[in-house]
């Protein structure tokens, strides 16, 4: 049995450290396992400008000092921006993608896009410029099931900006659907997907099931077994057109335990013991390196990290923090229901 695990340092392509106390009492968390990671701008305000970009850069470092932590920096898309001005700022090197919301999806999605036509021209500006397009991927009518979200996006959304812009570049983020799986599979080039932590783990008999589990809940939403397997099998199979966006996304407790509990997971803390327990079910612990340390690198045009991390299995479960405190209030740390063996040991 495999007992030592010694990985390319990971890169996380799909993160949100928030603002202020939540962003201060988080951000080590990932800075502590990961060198890099894409920074979601679903802030409020949302971040649309290269300056305000790299403000909340310089704020990410304040709150990580004497880190080398690397946040790649993101764009939120609304109607009306500018492909002027997010040309400009990936020239200086500011951001590394363009994020796609339709408004409404998610958190703080407000301003996001309803009418896609209207970001046609930045779509041809990324694709000219070779900037990647990371694309929440869920329809918000009201007449589509949430369980159906992100299949009916594919058909009605996403291929039609793929076939009307070939040469944009798509990282379809948060994946979990058998849909999602091979629409992927199905082009060559210029398609990528993130896989976060905790769709690996739950189905959505583990938000539903016996009560409400408020922190399982995400978006989008856990779907069924099936889905959960088809996310499993993609992660694992080597494929490099799938790589680790862990979508860890902190709500204080008081925001996720109330009669309209905020979308997301929280798993930075322990996402690569997680991980290794997950590929090691699946008998693909070979593969872990590649999923987060190579797949995700290549597909950004970035250069894979020349450090490393040590993972080691125990014979008994490894016991993890249940709570993060920050100064916005706890932040409740996924629990995935079953033993960790896997820790980080440096
Ligand atoms: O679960 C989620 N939480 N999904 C998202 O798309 C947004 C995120 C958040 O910002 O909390
Ligand atoms: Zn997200």
């Amino acid at each position: 049995m495999t007992r030592t695990l010694t990985l390319t340092r990971p890169d996380d392509f799909h993160l949100h450290l928030r603002d202020g106390a939540m962003l201060n009492g988080i951000a080590p968390e990932s800075a502590r396992d990961f060198a890099r990671a894409i920074i979601m701008p679903n802030l409020v305000p949302p971040i649309v400008t290269g300056a305000q970009a790299a403000a909340y850069r310089d704020r990410i470092a304040a709150a990580l000092p004497g880190s080398d932590f690397v946040p790649l920096m993101t764009l939120y898309l609304t109607e009306s921006t500018d492909p002027g001005d997010v040309i400009a700022a990936h020239k200086s090197g500011v951001i590394a993608a363009v994020k796609l919301y339709p408004a409404g999806a998610t958190t703080n999605s407000a301003s996001g896009v309803r009418d896609f036509d209207k970001a046609r021209p930045v779509f041809e500006a990324l694709a000219e410029a070779g900037i990647p397009l990371c694309v929440h991927g869920e329809v918000t009518d009201d007449d589509v099931d949430i369980f159906d979200r992100e299949a009916v996006f594919i058909d009605r959304v996403l291929d039609p900006i793929r076939r009307a812009t070939p040469a944009l570049r798509v990282i379809m983020e948060h994946i979990t659907t058998v849909d999602a799986v091979e629409y992927v599979r199905s082009h060559e080039t210029g398609l990528g997907a993130t896989i976060t932590t905790h769709h690996l783990i739950i189905n959505r008999n583990h938000i539903l099931v016996g009560g409400i589990k408020p922190h399982y809940y995400c978006l989008p939403v856990a779907k069924r077994e099936v889905h959960r397997l088809a996310l499993v099998e993609a992660a694992t199979s080597g494929d490099p057109r799938f790589f680790l966006g862990t979508d860890s996304a902190p709500h204080s407790d008081d925001k996720k335990e109330c009669a309209c509990c905020a979308a997301g997971c929280f798993t930075a803390t322990h996402t690569m013991p997680l991980l290794a327990e997950v590929f090691e079910r699946a008998e693909a612990l070979d593969k872990l390196d590649a999923f987060t340390g190579h797949f995700g690198a290549d597909f950004y045009g970035l250069a894979r990290n020349d450090t490393r991390l040590r993972l080691q299995r125990s014979d008994e479960p490894v016991v993890f923090p249940r709570k993060i405190e920050t100064g916005a209030g706890p932040v409740t740390v996924f629990d995935p229901g079953f033993a960790v063996h896997w820790q980080v040991v440096a």
